[in-house]
C-alpha cells in the first residue's frame, strides 16, 4: 500500500507552462499510466485556461488524477478583474496551491492575502496547499496542508536535503499541530523523490519542472507506489 498507511501526495506544478493541447497531451500520457492507490493522490495544476478541458479529460478517462488551480482570488465573486473566485472554481478543482514563493516575489502576494485566499477556498471545500518558505512562514489557521519550498532549491536542480526538510516538517508539526501534513518541494526529480517520500514526516512532493516531462513524472508517482 503507498505510504505504508500515511496519505501520500503527488502534485504537478505545471506554473505558467504548456498550451491547451500540450496539457491534454500530458494528461493523457500520464493519467492512462497512474494505477489506483487508496491512499495516494496524485494531483495536476495546469494553467486556468486548461482547467476545464484538464478536468473532462480525467472525467472521461477515469483517471486517478485530482485537478489543482495554482491561485484563486482573496474575495467572493464580484468586481475583482483579472481574478478567478472559489465560486468560480469550485467544479473544476479540487486543491487550490496558495502562496507559492514565486507569486510572493513576483506579484507581492503576502501572508495575509494567503490567509484570505485559504478562507475562500475553504468556503467552497477546496484543499488549500500553503506553501512555506520555511518554519516560519506563518500558516493561516485552518490550514492542514503545507509544502516546504526553499527558494534556494526551486528550479534549481539543487533540492534541498531530507534531513533539513524533517527538521522543518517537525518545526512545522510542533507549531501547527501533528496532523498537519507536510509535503516538500524544490528541484524534486525521480532520482530523489523516494529519500523524501520515504521519510515518516513527510506526505508527499510538489514537483515542478519534473512534472513537465510525462515520463519523468510517472516515475516519480511509481517511485510512491513503493513507499
Ligand atoms: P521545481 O519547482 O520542481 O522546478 O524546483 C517546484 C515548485 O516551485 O513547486
Amino acid at each position: 500500500m503507498a505510504g505504508g498507511g500515511k496519505d501520500l501526495w503527488v502534485v504537478a506544478n505545471f506554473k505558467s507552462n504548456f498550451n491547451l493541447a500540450q496539457a491534454l497531451d500530458w494528461v493523457s500520457q500520464v493519467g492512462s499510466k497512474l494505477e489506483r492507490k487508496p491512499n495516494l493522490k496524485v494531483v495536476v495544476c495546469p494553467d486556468f485556461v486548461a482547467l476545464e478541458e484538464v478536468k473532462k479529460a480525467i472525467q472521461v478517462g477515469s483517471f486517478p488524477l485530482m485537478v489543482g488551480a495554482q491561485d484563486l482570488s482573496p474575495y467572493p465573486e464580484g468586481a475583482h478583474t483579472g481574478e478567478e473566485a472559489s465560486t468560480q472554481l469550485k467544479e473544476l478543482v479540487d486543491l487550490v496551491i496558495l502562496g507559492h514563493s514565486e507569486r510572493r516575489e513576483n506579484f507581492g502576494e503576502t501572508d495575509a492575502q494567503v490567509a484570505q485566499k485559504l478562507d475562500q477556498a475553504q468556503r467552497e471545500g477546496i484543499i488549500s496547499l500553503v506553501c512555506v518558505q520555511g518554519a516560519n512562514t506563518p500558516i493561516p489557521k485552518g490550514c492542514k496542508l503545507v509544502a516546504f519550498e526553499p527558494v534556494f532549491a526551486i528550479g534549481t536542480g539543487h533540492a534541498d536535503t531530507p534531513k533539513d526538510t524533517v527538521l522543518v516538517a517537525q518545526n512545522l508539526k510542533q507549531k501547527y499541530g501533528q496532523s498537519l501534513e507536510v509535503l516538500y518541494g524544490g528541484s524534486v526529480t525521480s532520482e530523489n523523490v523516494k529519500a523524501f517520500l520515504e521519510k515518516e514526516e513527510l506526505n508527499g512532493v510538489l514537483v515542478g519542472t519534473a512534472s513537465l516531462n510525462p515520463q519523468e513524472f510517472l516515475k516519480i508517482v511509481e517511485v510512491s507506489y513503493e513507499i
